[in-house]
């Protein structure tokens, strides 16, 4: 360097540029409940990075219009206008990608994924399942906690990996399930939990806390157990204002 190259320096070129804040893309199908609860996250500086977009493979899906109300990039991909599945994740790999994400959130994104998917992203994707994992992997989890009476119930954030539902847990919200409880209330209930839960672990994932290692995650440095970390009943009642049941 010049002695002219320092006499042209000006305070302003000696102030570093911010760090860019981390980059968020959330995947749909459907109502979005889950994605604005990350929105309200993000304009309360809780959430720990940036929503760059939201793509759903449903073109009609409100989570696009929440994205779009809220100033984010709405992308509809529709899986109807591709001939396989592998065509379709290849299609959703080079959309995500544009958009250079250190985290690809699941906010019910109601597609199975291909390997070649989850390959591509592993370790850096979250999916929010309204169960309290290993329990109820898959479709209507209500439905079966209910036929089963089981006295509790919830919700688990996890790393998606190639087994459905099987990624590793980080983060769970329990329920107590009342003799009055119908699917309908559970799911509100549970979804409730899911908005409280899900943008906690986005931000220790984005804070580098939470890591996904091939043989579990870990929350700084310290391999968390099966369930992850998990929320109790009345914890998760408390923050909620909900009534004594
Ligand atoms: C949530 O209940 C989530 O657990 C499941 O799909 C639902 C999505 O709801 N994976 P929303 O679109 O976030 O309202």
């Amino acid at each position: 360097m010049s002695s002219t190259d320092y006499n042209s320096d000006t305070i302003t070129d000696m102030i570093p540029e911010p760090t860019a804040a981390p980059r968020v893309v959330v995947l749909i199908s459907g109502s979005g409940s889950n994605l604005q609860a990350l929105i309200d996250a993000q304009s309360h500086d809780r959430l720990g990075g940036e929503i760059v977009a939201v793509i759903s493979n449903e073109p009609d899906a409100y989570g696009l219009k929440r994205a779009r109300d809220a100033g984010i990039d709405a992308v509809a991909l529709p899986h109807r206008e591709y001939e396989s599945r592998e065509a379709y994740d290849g299609a959703l790999i080079k959309v995500i990608e544009r958009h250079e994400p250190d985290v690809i959130v699941l906010a019910g994104f109601m597609r199975i994924l291909t390997p070649r998917f989850v390959q591509r992203f592993l370790g850096r994707m979250l999916n929010i399942h309204p169960s309290l994992l290993p329990a109820y992997q898959g479709l209507n989890t209500h439905a079966r906690a209910l036929a089963d009476q089981a006295a509790r119930h919830g919700c688990s954030v996890h790393f998606v990996t190639e087994e459905l539902d099987g990624g590793p847990v980080v983060l769970q919200a329990e329920l107590k399930v009342s003799a009055d409880d119908t699917v309908d209330t559970l799911k509100q209930k549970v979804q409730d939990r899911e908005h409280l839960i899900f943008p906690i672990a986005v931000q220790w994932f984005l804070q580098g806390r939470l890591q996904y290692t091939g043989e579990g995650a870990t929350m700084d440095g310290h391999r968390l157990p099966p369930h992850g970390m998990r929320l109790s009943h009345d914890d998760a009642a408390e923050e909620l204002d909900e009534a004594e049941r």
